[in-house]
């Protein structure tokens, strides 16, 4: 799919299932490599990122394949020359937490070499942070022009303070601390709900790790890991771009399976906004009968404070908001992309800094034609597409189709005339 047309200025009614996380499964799938086993994999979105992830552990010796919305992978036979000798080649694809599988690689093989995962468009994406981190259990490192070959002689735990509580980090460094002998204790991890999917599945397969969730992780390293089958919660992010929608165009949607547990943040700046939400049983329903109001101040932070990667899908509401905001990216240098695209459809914009711009909300914005650059400002662009008068074509879907299922047919059952070509 290349390009998606929305007819906007339409309230929304409806309901929809939200779809398995993806930043939970990517790391849960690098963790299988440390099970001699058979796991399952319940609720498993089909996004090009588990594909990507699923030739990476195809081309090491697991067997992988999936059975409905299960990913059954049996890690029993994956081998070292295999190891060393593809992930040269096969590359580790575009994706970012490809960088996860060192940790993974480093406890089953004691060797791993991997291209360097990249920058993209929101920030160069270093990995110090890691390599510090891994550096502490005994792993050398040497990097030429296209990678890094990581070996060790042998796993220890350490004791690991981050100066940054990075998501990635806090996961390879689990992923590293479950294989090493003896115990390990993160300081200043990330708290993310991803990094609990980690654990959580990790101890299914036979693992002591302890305060997953906070900013001080426990592991006892060391001990075998079986395989187990895992159920992914629904993805938070996707189910805050689904509520963004019908912030921005009104209406009334339920939001089956949406893990409310982790969206405390984005909930309390929906009901700044003047919307209405309740938790039911299985899922959330969000109102919103007027013209949000805006919230004057939004600063993203490490979780639990307001997540980065629903900044720009509050920037499409803060556009048709009654009032200013005053929206402050900390985590990423440059995620701000979707600002031209936003004034092209007559947003009004002030750039106050790098990481700061001021929102003034209109009345409505008029449908143009506008360009994902990156995942969740692509998702953000079909947010104001929604709210806008007449038609929005959104181009670069690519971006959008590796965090959305089907983002086209979802926000169809919330009663928005838009579709894929
Ligand atoms: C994860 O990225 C998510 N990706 C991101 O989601 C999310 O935005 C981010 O966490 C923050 O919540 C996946 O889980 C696959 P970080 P990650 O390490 O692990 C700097 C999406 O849209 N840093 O917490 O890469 C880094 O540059 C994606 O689904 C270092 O400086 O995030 C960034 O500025 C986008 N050195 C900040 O920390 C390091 O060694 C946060 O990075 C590592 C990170």
């Amino acid at each position: 799919m290349e390009s998606i047309y929305i007819h906007g200025g339409i309230r929304l009614q409806g309901q929809v299932r939200i779809q398995g996380s993806k930043n939970a499964v990517l790391p849960v799938l690098a963790a299988t490599i440390l099970t001699k086993g058979k796991n399952t994999i319940r609720n498993c979105p089909k996004l090009t990122d588990v594909f990507c992830m699923q030739t990476l552990l195809k081309n090491i010796g697991c067997r992988i394949h999936f059975h409905g919305t299960d990913l059954k992978v049996d890690a029993t036979d994956v081998d070292l020359l295999r190891v060393s000798g593809r992930l040269k080649g096969e590359a580790v694809c575009s994706m970012r937490s490809s960088i996860t599988l060192l940790g993974a690689l480093l406890g089953r093989f004691g060797e791993a070499y991997l291209e360097y995962p990249g920058g993209c468009v929101i920030g160069e994406r270093p990995i110090d942070i890691h390599l510090m981190a891994l550096e502490k259990f005994g792993v050398t490192f040497e990097e030429d022009a296209g990678g890094i070959h990581a070996f060790t002689k042998g796993l220890t735990g350490t004791n690991v303070k981050l100066p940054f509580p990075s998501v990635g980090a806090t996961e390879n460094i689990v992923l590293t601390g479950v294989s090493a002998r003896g115990k390990t204790v993160i300081e200043g991890a990330a708290r993310e709900p991803e990094i609990v999917s980690l654990c959580e599945f990790l101890r299914l397969a036979g693992a002591k790790i302890y305060g997953d969730g906070t900013e001080r992780i426990e592991i006892e390293g060391g001990l075998p890991l079986h395989g187990t089958e895992y159920a992914v919660p629904g993805d938070r992010i996707v189910a805050g771009t689904y509520m963004c929608a019908c912030l921005a165009a009104g209406g009334e949607v339920f939001l089956r399976e949406a893990p409310t547990e982790q969206m405390a943040r984005q909930l309390y700046c929906a009901e700044q906004m003047g919307a209405r939400w309740q938790t039911e049983k299985d899922g959330l329903y969000v109102q919103m009968s007027e013209r949000p109001c805006a919230v004057p101040y939004i600063r993203t932070e490490p979780y639990p404070g307001f997540p980065t990667d629903m900044q720009s899908l509050f920037l499409a509401v803060a556009a048709v908001a009654k009032g200013e905001c005053l929206m402050e990216e900390t985590i990423f240098e440059n995620r701000f992309h979707i600002l031209p695209y936003l004034e092209k459809m007559g947003a009004e914009i002030e750039i106050i800094d790098t990481n700061k711009v001021r929102v003034k909300g209109v009345d409505t914005l008029q449908g143009n034609l506008v360009e994902a650059k990156e995942l969740r400002g692509g998702a953000a662009l079909i947010v104001a597409g929604i709210a806008a008068k007449d038609i929005t074509i959104v181009e670069g879907c690519k971006y959008i189709e590796r965090g959305y299922e089907n983002i086209c047919r979802d926000l169809r059952e919330l009663g928005v005339r838009i579709y894929g070509v």
